[in-house]
């Protein structure tokens, strides 16, 4: 069966979904986007989703349709493509116009969504963590803004699969910032370190759920840099994001982290993200 694709207020075969080569997503890369899980064809965290679209769009002088446009139509694009777990993707752009850097006069975003069937992360690979390296952050002074301006997040995100490993983790000036398309984050005796929510990293929703469930669990966060040399010392480290939830990272650069295996902090952060999850999908 072919994809329902959601594009400029319709709903259009997968094969009908087009968009102009000039659009300035196609030419500038000039848009944001947002992925938002569904469990059980239920949204996770939808609204602070949609609130972020906005607010990217806003950092840039896009406009949007509203939250309350965007609610129903993000709900039917998933009824119409997925019945179990999933994501959608929405993107939106600065719309058509032949190609001169200024915004067009008058021309209207182009939006669209794609809503897939995507299962939860293999149980197996979280109980035995992924490989990461680190890579230099060549990124531009906005990582805070969902920019579909994603070069350097593909670049390291393609040497950390040539390397046979699972995420490339950005360093900026002697500092971990965050994933190719994740958050990280460092445990030492227990306690939890991640990069503060400013210009230099995405402040992820499963960022944000997290430091609410570690709070939860009595476990205390830092949102403080973590130096690259810390890290390649933490007792653990773990990655978040809407698709990968919670991952343990038991290598870096091909050395062990901590005894080589998940560790407590992590599993504790991971059992209870799952909990919610499956909270979110009943
Ligand atoms: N990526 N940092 C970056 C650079 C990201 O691209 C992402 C998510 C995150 C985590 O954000 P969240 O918890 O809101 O998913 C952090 C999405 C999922 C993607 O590009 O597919």
């Amino acid at each position: 069966m072919s994809e329902i694709i959601y594009l400029n207020g319709e709903f259009v075969a997968y094969e009908d979904a087009k968009i102009h080569i000039e659009d300035r997503g196609n030419v500038y890369a000039d848009g944001i986007y947002e992925v938002i899980r569904f469990y059980n064809g239920k949204p996770l965290e939808l609204i602070p989703h949609l609130q972020r679209l906005v607010r990217s769009a806003a950092s840039i002088r896009l406009e949007t349709p509203p939250i309350s446009e965007l609610v129903p139509a993000a709900l039917e694009c998933v009824k119409q493509n997925i019945t179990g777990d999933g994501t959608v993707y929405i993107q939106v752009t600065r719309g058509v116009a032949p190609r001169k850097h200024p915004f067009p006069k008058d021309v209207p975003s182009t939006i669209f969504m794609i809503a897939r069937e995507v299962s939860r992360p293999d149980a197996e690979q979280v109980a035995q963590g992924v490989a990461c390296i680190t890579v230099p952050d060549i990124r531009w002074q906005r990582c805070d803004i969902k920019s579909i301006a994603l070069l350097a997040n593909v670049l390291a995100k393609q040497q950390a699969i040539e390397a046979d490993a699972y995420e490339a983790i950005f360093v900026r000036d002697g500092a971990v910032t965050e994933g190719s398309s994740s958050n990280v984050w460092a445990v030492r005796n227990g306690e939890i370190w991640t990069h503060p929510a400013d210009w230099r990293i995405l402040g992820g929703i499963t960022r944000d759920c997290i430091l609410r469930l570690a709070q939860q669990e009595g476990l205390t966060v830092h949102q403080e840099p973590v130096l690259a040399a810390e890290l390649a010392t933490a007792d653990e480290i773990f990655i978040t994001s809407t698709s990968t939830e919670v991952m343990p990272v038991i290598t870096l650069d091909g050395k062990p982290v901590g005894a080589g295996r998940p560790g407590p902090a992590t599993l504790c952060i991971w059992q209870a993200y799952d909990a919610m999850v499956r909270g979110a999908a009943q």
